[in-house]
Order: structure tokens, then C-alpha cells, then sequence
């Protein structure tokens, strides 16, 4: 039976022999299944110039290896050495403000640098040939969460040559650009720059295209030491570990394709029980994301952690059962395991209180005994690792689009891509329905429905496959600020939502953008707020209209039947319970039913064929009942008809379903 991956960034070179030998003992106690291994060991694999020394990572993956845990090998590549940037200044990254930082920290580069993706190179093959055939070696983990950017020169030559394959000649670029604004329209490639700091605000499709740039320039550099690892490894997956943010300059979904298990680092930001709707979004987005990778529909949590989390002014504790929980519910949406950052808490340097499976305490310790618990789980639960999730419902994420709302000159600073397509995911956790997050528009098949949150760029094809979908009966609803601009982030003139009037048969003739107290009511008693528009008919019904205001009387909410299918749309920021509401509805059309349980209470089944496993996740407070029959593999109980799941805790059950349940 294959094992879940269990386990976390190890840091051995930090540590002394003494303390090797505990982590061997310690790891054994806690069922830990694989560990990622010289992530930022650049310095100590090469500490000098063509200088490898290898021996001592040779030692630990051998202790690795007799004790049969699995290396994540990482090729060291985010984090150059000081020696590196002193003997290639040109590959210290310079900022938008024009000013080159120097070593000191990690990230430290710049990928469009020959001298930086040459020294890549070397350190890819070097490891490969090095530890290829080696017992340990289960997965090649290439750099470290990309997204650095770099505005040296050097970037801002192949950000010339980029465009040049994007446009082919200026008057293309002009066009694109909207030069003709501001007086900006260049006469010879060389004039074009990155967008550097400004004096006022700067062209926003440069800005967007400079950011496709570096995600494309660092996927390419990507590449180069992937297809190294593959040609001495061909049977070794290799991946990246994706970090997610509205700052990270990497298109996922596009890199998808790429890698062969998508990996993400996930660290909720909500130290409340919002972090457990982040962590179900984040998994649903992998998910997703993983419909294009090689070992597609399977991801990988690469990173989480322990104990605190960062959030605001401080760190907030994990409380007990919590890190169980939020890696049950990865793996119950599609994880290959639950790996965390970091295994043993360091001395030093700049994350020296992060949490850690071995913390500063010791194991002696809570986390520490939840860690050997945690492993005990994985262990009992392995057959699960085949079983996939199925949806048929999809929240559609655009990281381009998230990059182009964040231009400034918008008609509100409050625009934010990922926060709605959360709230549109919330939204359905909340009332038990599990979806995929995805990133593309070209395969919909698969789905009975789809939410559609401010999708601001929309091209033709894409506005295209929305409406064949919806014509062969497909049930869309689409949140305001989407099909408005082209893939240019030009607006499409004629009224918005410009991609997408004929598919939702509205007109929208103005905004109207609300302040952070103002609200509207709707005709449904409900209220909205963020957001509202003045909207025409032209085909479709009004389900919801304004009252009172100057909108008294408008739509607000849209139906427009469409062949087979219906599309619906949404002009306003719903409050929760309506937004929740009107989900339910569109899914009830589409036939989709949800998981019936408890609020605080999250279910999510993986099937493989006729085998099915249902993850039931109490957050609350309060033990809860849930129809189940089968056996809760956690406890090895026979459950024949209900599972108690105490507060806070988690059941898996391999369930015979062929038996009627109920509490
Ligand atoms: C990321 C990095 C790690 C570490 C953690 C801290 O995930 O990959 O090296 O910095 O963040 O949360």
C-alpha cells in the first residue's frame, strides 16, 4: 500500500551529528515518511566556486535511506551564496526602485541573469548525477517558492525580447499599451523599460504584461533544471512548491502544465475559523490546479505549519487537534500527504520562532506529541492515497485577472480577485458542497456548474467556451467586474459586462462603487454592499432588484435561460447568508445536493471505484453526529449508522455504503 508523505523541511546542516542521531529516533516514533532535504544548502554544497561537497548530504540520505524515509531532494537554487553575488554582481536583484540589493537574506537573483541560470544548471546536474539510483530519492523539489523580481537591465532585455515574441512589432505594442495615453508611445524597442517607480501612475497593461513576463522568464528557468533531473531520474516525480499571494508573479495554473505534482505551501492567514475555509480553498485550488499536471488529480501539501500561524501584529497558536485537522482536510481534498515547515525548530536566523514539528521545547512537548499522533493517522488512513474527489461544481480563479485589479485607476481600491473567489468558496463550505477551484476555462465538462468571480480579462475564446457550456446546460453565475476588459486589459466599449452581455443578456450602463459603510437593500430583503451597477435587461429575467436609492427599481440579480442551461448575474457584493442562499439555488438547478452537516462541520468523501473514505472534520467546540457506516480507520470502531466526532477532532471513515445510515 502506498504511504501518505508525512513529514517536513529538514535542516540537518544546521545541526551536529548528536542531534542527527535524535532526529533518527524521534522521526521513527513519528511514522515520518519523507523529508525535504538542502532547500537553502547552497553555501554548504558549494561553498566555493566549482567546489561541491557532497559528503555530508551523502551521509544523511543514507541514514535516510536505512531508515526508510523517503528525500524530497531540493536543488538549493533560491538561495545563492554570498561568494555567488560578490563573484556576479549583475545577478543581485535591483528593485523598482532602481536600486540593487545585496546578499544577506535568501531569494537573492535574478532569473533572467546567464551567469545565475548557468551556476543553476550546474548545481541541478551536479545533484542529479550525484544522487541518482540513490534508495532515499523519491521526489526532486527544484528552488523554492519562485517569485522573485528583478528590474536590473539585464530583466529589462529579456523583458524587451518577451514582448517582441508577444507583439511582433511596436504598433502592436502601442496598441495594446494604450500608448496614445499619456503621451507614452515608443518609436524603437530600446526605449522600453520595466516598470520602475513613477511619478505618477504607471501604464497598467505594461505593468501586466511585466508580470506575465517574470512568471514565464522564472518558469523557464524552472524548466532548464527540471528536464536535467528528468534525463538522469525519468521515474523521479519533480515539482516545485507553489506559494500563493496577490504579490507572487507566477501564473499557476499556466506552470501547471509544467510541473509533475503540483506542491503548495499553505499558511492561513486567519487565526480564527476562517483559517479552515482558507485551508479548504487553498486545497481546492491545488485540486485544480492539478487537472493539468502529470499526476493529475493528485497535489501535495509541501509546506504548512506546526503550530503558529503569522497573522497581522503577531503569531497565533494552533489549538490542540488543529494541525491534525487542517492536514485531514488536505489530504481529504486530494493531498498526497501533509509535509510542514520545518522538522526542528533552528537556533538562529531569521525565521528563528517559526514553529516546527520539534520545537524550541523540545519533544517533550504538545506539538510534538500531536506530530507522533498525526503520523500514527496518516499511517492508519494510507489506502486513501488512491482515492480522488469528485465535484461537479468550480469557482474559476484568474491570477491575471487578480494582477490586473490591482492596477491603480480602478473605480475602487476595495477590488480583490482572490478575496471573492473566496467568499464565493466560503460560501458553498459553508452549506457542505465540496468544488474545485480552477484556473482555465478550456475544459468544462466536467462541471454541472461554475462560479465565475469578477473574471475582469476575459478573451473571445474564453467568453466563447463560457457560452457553448452554458448553451449544452451548464448553470453559471457570474459576479460583477467580469468580461470587462480584453486580454490587453482594455475595456470592451458597448456596456459591460463586455464579454459576457450576450451570454448573461444584460447591459451594464454605469458603476456605481459603494464606501466601506454603504449599503443597499434588494427586493429578496437581503443586503449588498462594495459594489452596485445600473443594469439593463436585454434577454434576461430580474430575480433581485434594488430598493430605494438611486438604483430603486433596477436589477440587481439576473436569470437568462441560454439553450440547455441558464447563466445568472450577480451586480452586487451579496451579504453572506444571501450569497450562500442563491449558490444553493444554482446548484439545486443543476441537480447538485450538498453534504448534509452540522455548521463547523466539514465532509469530504475520496472514492477509488467502489471504495469510498469520508473525512468528517469537527471544528467546533461540540462533539457532533454524523450518518456514517463503515469503520472509522482512525479508531478501528465499527461505525453502523452514526460517528460521534468529538470537539475538535476528525473521523475517516472506509465506509460500506451499500447500508443505510442515520443518527
Ligand atoms: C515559506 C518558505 C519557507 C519558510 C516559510 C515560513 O513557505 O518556503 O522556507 O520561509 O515560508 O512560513
Amino acid at each position: 500500500m502506498r504511504r501518505l508523505l508525512y513529514g517536513g523541511d529538514y535542516n540537518p546542516e544546521q545541526w551536529s551529528e548528536q542531534v542527527h542521531a535524535q532526529d533518527a529516533e524521534l522521526m521513527r516514533r513519528a511514522r515520518v515518511t519523507a523529508v525535504t532535504v538542502g532547500v537553502f544548502a547552497w553555501s554548504m554544497l558549494e561553498p566555493a566556486p566549482g567546489r561541491y561537497e557532497f559528503d555530508w548530504l551523502d551521509r544523511v540520505l543514507d541514514r535516510l535511506a536505512g531508515d526508510g524515509i523517503g528525500a524530497i531532494l531540493a536543488t538549493p537554487t533560491a538561495s545563492p551564496p554570498p561568494w555567488f553575488g560578490l563573484a556576479h554582481p549583475e545577478t543581485l536583484p535591483v528593485n523598482a526602485d532602481g536600486v540593487r540589493l545585496s546578499h544577506g537574506s535568501r531569494d537573492t537573483y535574478c532569473a533572467s541573469a546567464p551567469a545565475y541560470r548557468e551556476a543553476c544548471r550546474r548545481m541541478a546536474g551536479a545533484l542529479a548525477e550525484r544522487y541518482r539510483g540513490h534508495p532515499a530519492l523519491v521526489m526532486w523539489h527544484v528552488h523554492n517558492e519562485y517569485g522573485t523580481v528583478c528590474q536590473c537591465d539585464i530583466s529589462a532585455a529579456a523583458f524587451r525580447r518577451w514582448l517582441r515574441i508577444r507583439y511582433g512589432d511596436l504598433e502592436a505594442l502601442n496598441d495594446a499599451w494604450t500608448t496614445a495615453f499619456w503621451s507614452q508611445r515608443y518609436t524603437d524597442w530600446e526605449q522600453i523599460r520595466t516598470p520602475r517607480a513613477t511619478q505618477y501612475l504607471a501604464n497598467p497593461t505594461q505593468v501586466l504584461d511585466f508580470r506575465r513576463f517574470t512568471s514565464d522568464e522564472l518558469l523557464t528557468a524552472y524548466v532548464e533544471q527540471r528536464d536535467i533531473l528528468r534525463a538522469e531520474t525519468p521515474n523521479i516525480v519533480v515539482t516545485t512548491n507553489y506559494v500563493l499571494g496577490g504579490w507572487v508573479p507566477v501564473d499557476h495554473d499556466r506552470w501547471s502544465r509544467e510541473v509533475d505534482l503540483v506542491a503548495i505551501d499553505h499558511y492561513p492567514s486567519d487565526p480564527g475559523p476562517g483559517a479552515e475555509e482558507q485551508t479548504a480553498f487553498a486545497a481546492d485550488l491545488a485540486r485544480g490546479w492539478a487537472r493539468r499536471s502529470v499526476e493529475r488529480p493528485h497535489w501535495l501539501l509541501m509546506e504548512s505549519a506546526p503550530n503558529l500561524i503569522y497573522a497581522a501584529d503577531r503569531m497565533h497558536t494552533k489549538e490542540p487537534g488543529r494541525m491534525a485537522r487542517h492536514s485531514l482536510a488536505a489530504v481529504a481534498r486530494g493531498s498526497r500527504g501533509a509535509l510542514f515547515f520545518q522538522w526542528r525548530a533552528p537556533r538562529g536566523g531569521a525565521e528563528l520562532f517559526h514553529s516546527a514539528l520539534v520545537p524550541h521545547a523540545g519533544p517533550d512537548s504538545r506539538v510534538y506529541r500531536e506530530t507522533v499522533e498525526l503520523g500514527e493517522h496518516l499511517d492508519r488512513i494510507a489506502e486513501v492515497a488512491d482515492g480522488v474527489v469528485d465535484t461537479a461544481v468550480a469557482i474559476v480563479y484568474d491570477e491575471q485577472s487578480a494582477w490586473a485589479l490591482q492596477a491603480p485607476g480602478l473605480p475602487s481600491t476595495r477590488l480583490d480577485h482572490l478575496d471573492e473567489a473566496q467568499r464565493a468558496h466560503r460560501a458553498l463550505w459553508r452549506r457542505g458542497f465540496v468544488v474545485d477551484v480552477i484556473g482555465a476555462l478550456d475544459d468544462l465538462s466536467a462541471y454541472a456548474m461554475i462560479v465565475l468571480p469578477m473574471h475582469y480579462l476575459m478573451s473571445d475564446a474564453q467568453a466563447a467556451a463560457l457560452q457553448s457550456w452554458v448553451a449544452a446546460g451548464g448553470r453559471l453565475v457570474t459576479i460583477y467586474l467580469s468580461g470587462i476588459a480584453d486580454e490587453c486589459a482594455r475595456v470592451r466599449i458597448g456596456g459591460y459586462p463586455g464579454a459576457l452581455r450576450d451570454l448573461l443578456g444584460v447591459r451594464v450602463e454605469e458603476f456605481h462603487p459603494l464606501g466601506p459603510d454603504d449599503r443597499v437593500a434588494l427586493s429578496t430583503g437581503a443586503t449588498a454592499d462594495l459594489w452596485s451597477e445600473t443594469v439593463h435587461t436585454t434577454g434576461a429575467e430580474a430575480v433581485a432588484r434594488h430598493v430605494g436609492g438611486i438604483l430603486d427599481g433596477r436589477p440587481a440579480i439576473t436569470r437568462h435561460a441560454v439553450g440547455a442551461g441558464a447563466a445568472w448575474y450577480v451586480s452586487t457584493r451579496l451579504e453572506p447568508a444571501a450569497y450562500g442562499d442563491l449558490l444553493a439555488e444554482v446548484a439545486a438547478a443543476a441537480g447538485i445536493e450538498p453534504a448534509e452537516a452540522p455548521p463547523g462541520v466539514e465532509l469530504v468523501r475520496r472514492t477509488a471505484g467502489e471504495r469510498s473514505w469520508l473525512f468528517v472534520l469537527n471544528h467546533t467546540a461540540s462533539p457532533h453526529d454524523v450518518p456514517a457506516v463503515g469503520v472509522d480507520l482512525l479508531t478501528g470502531a465499527a461505525i453502523d449508522g452514526c460517528v460521534r466526532v468529538p470537539p475538535g477532532g476528525a473521523a475517516v471513515i472506509r465506509e460500506h455504503r451499500s447500508s443505510g445510515s442515520s443518527c
